[in-house]
């Protein structure tokens, strides 16, 4: 199981993705925030894309924002192994899927709790990852959703026919992690557990069930 880190909610975002950079995490996931999508707002592109210019891990981007097809030329000049989008904020899916993948970068669909998998079918077979979310998108530092889980089987039988990963985003941490024993998953998001913690290298440990 593959394992990014959020760092969405810390106080210094540089410093906390240098510690990330000196971790065993296998990316760092980025959580765009626009204000509109969600009600939070935490970057403008050219602001994110200097925070970003810190990190040497591969970048998991998650785009919690409306028309996410303008930033992505601008993301595409960092080290960026996939972009995630919410259905909702797009008038045409498939044409946000296309473009992503002609630039080379790996495409992601997320689920919202409120959300079900079957909104995501006439786009999975063109999809490298889904993204289930744990928590309402916006913030970190919220409780893991359980709720959200028996998604994960319906993805499962999904992936048979179909090659994309499944992730899982929001409130996960030492204890809420074992829920994936019986639900698994490809890569699991965590922010806070980690940032929050004095041994991040140590936290990211305690993620691998
Ligand atoms: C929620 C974000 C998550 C979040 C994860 O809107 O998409 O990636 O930062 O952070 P924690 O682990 O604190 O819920
Ligand atoms: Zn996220």
């Amino acid at each position: 199981m593959k394992i990014a880190v959020s760092f969405l909610k810390s106080d210094n975002y540089k410093k906390c993705i240098q510690k990330i950079n000196n971790t065993s995490a296998d990316y760092l996931h980025v959580d765009m925030c626009d204000g509109k999508y969600v009600e939070s707002k935490n970057f403008t592109i050219k602001p994110l894309l200097d925070t970003l210019s810190v990190s040497t891990k591969k970048l998991d981007i998650h785009l919690m924002v409306d028309n996410p097809i303008k930033y992505v030329d601008d993301l595409a000049t960092l080290d960026v192994d996939t972009m995630t989008f919410h259905l909702k904020t797009c008038k045409d899916p498939m044409e946000v899927i296309d473009y992503i993948h002609s630039i080379g970068i790996k495409v992601g669909m997320a689920i919202n709790p409120d959300e079900e998998v079957k909104e995501l079918l006439p786009y999975i077979p063109y999809l490298d990852e889904v993204l289930v979310m744990s928590v309402v998108p916006g913030k970190g530092g919220q409780s893991f959703m359980s709720e959200v889980l028996p998604k994960i089987d319906e993805l499962i039988e999904l992936k048979v026919k179909n090659h994309f990963i499944i992730a899982i985003d929001g409130g996960i941490n030492g204890e809420t992690v074992n829920y994936l024993k019986d639900y698994p998953v490809d890569m699991v998001i965590s922010g806070s557990y980690v940032t929050e913690s004095s041994n991040y290298e140590g936290s990211i440990q305690n993620l691998h069930i």
